[in-house]
């Protein structure tokens, strides 16, 4: 379906158009005064510089010209020269019952769909998943369905961090626990084990024992950086203990993003960019991009016109390893030849800046892209305590992510066993969808890039702008339909809705019909608090319709029959943005 913005805009052109100004002065916003109207327009103001004319008459021209115009109510003159516009209300009704009718309630997919890579998550194997990593997934799944809804094929990578220091960490402290495995014995020539030589917890152990070891005994550190060059470098029992570390976290990883009710299309990992490395190294010296410095290999990305000093791009330290930027240029090799994306999205948190300004200028500088290549990092900021500080556990550790859900679906829990609607055990499976949409809509609502502090208690709110209040308010359109289902007297006729004879309904009509340009704004901007504002702004008007309204008593049944199929055109845009949001609505709560 058309926005309704541009809708309104090509009436407005139009009517430019027929006084003699040029279409590009119609431009329409949203109202910033909704007491005054619905939309303005303040190209008046614009033209009459170009035109030496007063902007308050070529306002009234302008107006005019829409004398009878079927999508207006009114189109009123102010000083200086704004233009106020109302919409009709028939013509708003028509625009709700078109939406009825459309597929995605009009969320209309792309004509040429872009084929875009959407590198999230990022965990570290043999790392325990952390908050840190939750932002990524929570954001990421929330762009991976947004570009789906307007049907653009996006390919979700996990890209696990599984080709750093942490493994020669493992393989040396694997080393030290079991010296007597056949993968430490040199002269070894036969078949290493099938199954892994460990299991999640224990792995789960042994890295931070490994990392804290690493920090005070020099020796062990050495080693466990010659272990990972080796392991890079293809040494065969290395390999043989890598697939073994890759194979027990994955499984683990795999429990955990399900959890979250996040998934990946691929879950490929810097390791696979490891065929690549050596053929991009020597790109970058064959076309002179890549020189020696103190012992490094590196590639300057200062550009013309930067704010500050950028530093070069090191694509091979000294003791010859390869780096996180290597194994992301590599990567980007990969994908070129069995993707072919039109748009990259990375999405980490923001003290990765500089390393994805890096990447993204040395791929377009070799060609690895096309210099117009879309390439996009999204930042986020921290999550926080109360405090202010970044989120730990009580004894000051870091809050694994497995805690802190059970943590908020009990808190959840709680909340709902407190208007106890339902039974205890529905509450029970009650709280862990409604848990899960606290968490992540807690942190969708922040704009990406700001640190947020997390704070349990308004998370699993049921008022304010929260994710219970979100799914509460679908809880109570299910409830209404329901009644309204069991009613005997029914309208008989074809219902549709009817223009609005209320303000709150109208503004409800008003904020649905903004549906599909929201999630096109959210994508195009990669901004998905934008989805959350107006998921929020929707329950609230609708909340304000019902609170006014008496739908089940209502005695015309046509007008019942109009406000039914409001309100569902109204759970079903909801749905489509919770869905969005990767939340669902349970049945009550
Ligand atoms: N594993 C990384 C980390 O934990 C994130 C990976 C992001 N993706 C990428 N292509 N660099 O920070």
């Amino acid at each position: 379906m058309n926005k309704i913005l541009d809708l309104i805009t090509a009436q407005m052109k139009a009517a430019f158009a027929e006084c003699g100004y040029e279409e590009t002065y119609a431009k329409v916003t949203l109202s910033n005064r909704p007491d005054l109207c619905e939309y303005q327009c303040n190209g008046a103001m614009a033209a009459a510089k170009a035109f030496k004319k007063k902007p308050f008459d070529i306002a009234s021209e302008v107006v005019a010209k829409l004398a009878g115009n079927k999508v207006f109510a009114a189109a009123e003159v102010v000083m200086p020269g704004f233009i106020n516009l109302k919409l009709d209300s028939s013509y708003l009704a028509e625009y709700m019952n078109a939406m009825v009718n459309a597929e995605q309630s009009g969320c209309e997919r792309a004509e040429n769909p872009m084929t875009i890579v959407v590198d999230y998550g990022g965990a570290n194997v043999a790392k325990p998943l952390h908050v840190g990593h939750l932002r990524s997934a929570i954001i990421g799944e929330t762009i991976k369905r947004n570009g789906r809804l307007l049907g653009h094929k996006v390919i979700g990578d996990v890209h696990l961090g599984d080709w750093g220091l942490q493994m020669g960490l493992i393989i040396e402290e694997l080393r030290d626990r079991k010296p007597d495995l056949s993968y430490f014995d040199e002269s070894f020539e036969g078949e290493y084990p099938k199954e892994p030589v460990f299991t999640i917890s224990e792995l789960e152990e042994m890295y931070p024992a490994a990392s804290a070891k690493a920090k005070e005994d020099e020796a062990f550190s050495k080693r466990a950086h010659e272990a990972t060059l080796k392991l890079q470098n293809g040494y065969r029992p290395y390999r043989a203990i890598w697939q073994h570390i890759i194979a027990v976290s994955v499984v683990d990883l795999k429990k955990n993003y399900g959890n979250l009710k996040v998934s990946f299309d691929l879950w490929k990992g810097e390791s696979h960019a490891e065929p690549y490395i050596s053929g991009l190294i020597k790109e970058l010296e064959d076309k002179g991009l890549a020189y020696e410095s103190q012992g490094a290999l590196v590639v300057d990305i200062a550009q013309e016109g930067d704010s500050k000093e950028l530093p070069p791009c090191i694509v091979r330290k000294s003791d010859g390893a390869a780096l996180y930027s290597t194994s992301d240029l590599g990567t980007i090799i990969e994908r070129e030849k069995d993707i072919k994306p039109d748009w990259y999205i990375y999405i980490t948190d923001k003290r990765q800046e500089l390393h994805f300004v890096q990447v993204f200028r040395v791929a377009k500088k070799a060609g690895f892209v096309s210099e117009d290549k879309k390439m996009s990092h999204l930042t986020f900021g921290t999550m926080n305590g109360k405090d202010g500080k970044p989120f730990k556990t009580r004894d000051g550790g870091v809050m694994r992510l497995e805690t802190l859900i059970t943590d908020i679906c009990q808190a959840a829990y709680e909340k709902i066993m407190e208007s106890r609607n339902v039974s205890e055990e529905e509450a029970r499976k009650t709280s862990e969808i409604v848990g899960l949409a606290a968490l992540k809509y807690g942190d969708l609502s922040n704009q990406a890039s700001k640190d947020y502090i997390f704070d349990m208690d308004r998370f699993v709110s049921f008022e304010g702008n929260t994710g219970p209040y979100i799914l509460y308010t679908i809880v109570r359109i299910k409830s209404i339909l329901g009644k309204y289902q069991s009613l005997e007297n029914k309208f008989e006729g074809e219902a549709r809705i009817l223009p609005a004879i209320s303000g709150s309904e109208k503004d409800l009509m008003l904020q649905l019909s903004r549906f599909n340009e929201i999630m096109e704004t959210s994508f195009t901007e990669l901004a998905p608090h934008k989805i959350c504002q107006y998921v929020y702004e929707l329950a609230n008007v609708f909340n304000r319709f019902y609170h006014e309204t008496k739908i089940i008593s209502e005695e015309n049944k046509e007008r019942q029959a109009s406000w039914i199929c409001l309100i569902s055109l109204t759970k079903n845009v909801l749905n489509e943005c919770i869905n969005v949001l990767g939340i669902e609505a349970p049945e009550r709560m």
